[in-house]
C-alpha cells in the first residue's frame, strides 16, 4: 500500500475568463485565462493506492461518486502509468461549499486530487507539472494549484503565478443563488458555444486582449481597471453562451448585477462576475467589504453569502505511511 496523502485545495475564480477548448487533444483552453485562488472555501482530499482493489473507489462528501469518474479514473492512470504502480486508489474528497453549481469545485477537487495522487504515488514534480495534470482533467484546476493571483497561458501545460495575495488586496463576496448542481456542465456548455455561437468568433478574438490587460492592470495595482476588466470578460463569455441558448444566469444573478451597478453609481467601487452557475461573486476593496455585503445579502434569491479573500497554493496537510 502507499502512503495516505491528505491535501486541501481552494477553488479559484477567474478575473479574465476561460471558455471553449482549443483544437488540439489534451484539453487545452482556446483563450487565456487569470485567476484568483480563494480563501474560505477548500476541497480536502486524501489518497491512497491499495493493492487487491478492483476498482478506484471514489467517495465523494461521504457518498460513492458516479458522475465525473471517468476524469478522476483518467488522472489517477496518468500518474499510475508515471510512477510504474499498478494499485487502485481510494480516494475520499469533501467539499465546504456546494459541489458542481458553478463554486469552481472541479477546480478545486482536480487540484487536490492531482497534487494528492502524485504525492502518494511518491513523485517529486513540481507545482507548474502537478498544474498541467490537473488541466488534463479540469483546465480551471490547474490554477489552484498555486496561491494568489494565477495565470493559465494559451497553450502551457500548467499554470503559474502572477502576483501574491499580499500584492493586491480584494474581497470576494459570493452571493449563493443555489444549492442545487448545474444542468449544463462547463465542458458542455463550451462544446455547445464553440459549435452554435454565432458570438464565439468575437469571444475567441476579444479573451486574450481582455486577458492582457487585465494582468497589466493587475500588477499596476489598478483595482479599478481589474474589476471593469473582470466584469466585462465575464459578460462576453456570458454573451457568447446565451447567443447558444447556454443560459447559467437565473434572475437573482441579474439582480445582483443591478444592484452592483447601482452601488457603482453611487460611488461605490464594486464589480461582479459569473462563471457556468447562477452565482454572482462580487469584487470590492477589503474596506467596503461590510457595506456591499449588507446591500447584496438583502438581495431576494441570494440564499447566503460567503466573503472570501485571494488564499493559498494547494497543500499537503498530512502524510501518512
Ligand atoms: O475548467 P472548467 O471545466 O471548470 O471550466 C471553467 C470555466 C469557467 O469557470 C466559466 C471560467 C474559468 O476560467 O474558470
Amino acid at each position: 500500500m502507499s502512503a495516505t496523502v491528505r491535501v486541501v485545495a481552494h477553488p479559484n475564480i477567474a478575473l479574465s475568463k476561460y471558455w471553449g477548448k482549443a483544437k488540439r487533444d489534451g484539453n487545452f483552453p482556446a483563450v487565456p485565462s487569470l485567476s484568483v485562488t480563494l480563501a474560505g472555501m477548500a476541497t480536502f482530499t486524501t489518497v491512497r493506492f491499495v493493492e487487491g482493489l478492483a476498482d478506484d473507489q471514489v467517495s465523494l462528501g461521504g457518498t460513492p461518486m458516479t458522475a465525473g469518474l471517468t476524469k478522476v479514473t483518467a488522472l489517477l492512470d496518468t500518474v499510475r502509468a508515471a510512477a510504474g504502480i499498478a494499485h487502485r486508489a481510494e480516494v475520499d474528497t469533501a467539499n465546504d461549499f456546494p459541489t458542481g453549481s458553478g463554486l469552481a469545485s472541479s477546480a478545486s477537487g482536480f487540484a487536490a486530487l492531482a497534487l494528492a495522487s502524485v504525492r502518494a504515488a511518491g513523485l517529486d514534480w513540481d507545482a507548474t507539472r502537478v498544474s498541467g495534470l490537473a488541466r488534463a482533467a479540469s483546465a480551471s484546476a490547474a490554477r489552484s494549484l498555486f496561491g494568489g493571483y494565477v495565470e493559465l497561458p494559451f497553450g502551457a501545460e500548467g499554470a503559474r503565478p502572477v502576483a501574491t495575495k499580499e500584492s493586491f488586496p480584494l474581497r470576494v463576496l459570493v452571493c449563493v443563488a443555489t444549492e442545487e448542481a448545474k444542468k449544463v456542465a462547463s465542458t458542455e456548455g463550451m462544446t455547445t458555444t464553440a459549435a452554435t455561437s454565432p458570438y464565439y468568433a468575437a469571444w475567441l478574438e476579444e479573451a486574450p486582449r481582455v486577458h492582457e490587460r487585465l494582468r497589466s492592470a493587475l500588477l499596476a495595482d489598478d483595482f479599478s481597471s481589474v474589476g471593469a476588466l473582470a466584469e466585462s470578460s465575464a459578460l462576453m463569455m456570458h454573451a457568447s453562451a446565451l447567443a447558444a441558448g447556454v443560459v447559467y444566469v437565473k434572475g437573482v444573478t441579474l439582480d445582483v448585477l443591478a444592484t452592483v451597478r447601482e452601488l457603482r453609481a453611487k460611488g461605490t467601487e464594486a464589480y461582479a462576475t459569473m462563471d457556468a452557475g447562477p452565482h454572482v461573486k462580487v469584487l470590492v476593496r477589503p474596506a467596503d467589504a461590510a457595506k456591499v455585503h449588507d446591500v447584496l445579502a438583502h438581495v431576494p434569491g441570494v440564499l447566503r453569502m460567503l466573503t472570501t479573500e485571494p488564499g493559498d497554493a494547494a497543500r499537503v496537510v498530512d502524510e501518512g505511511a
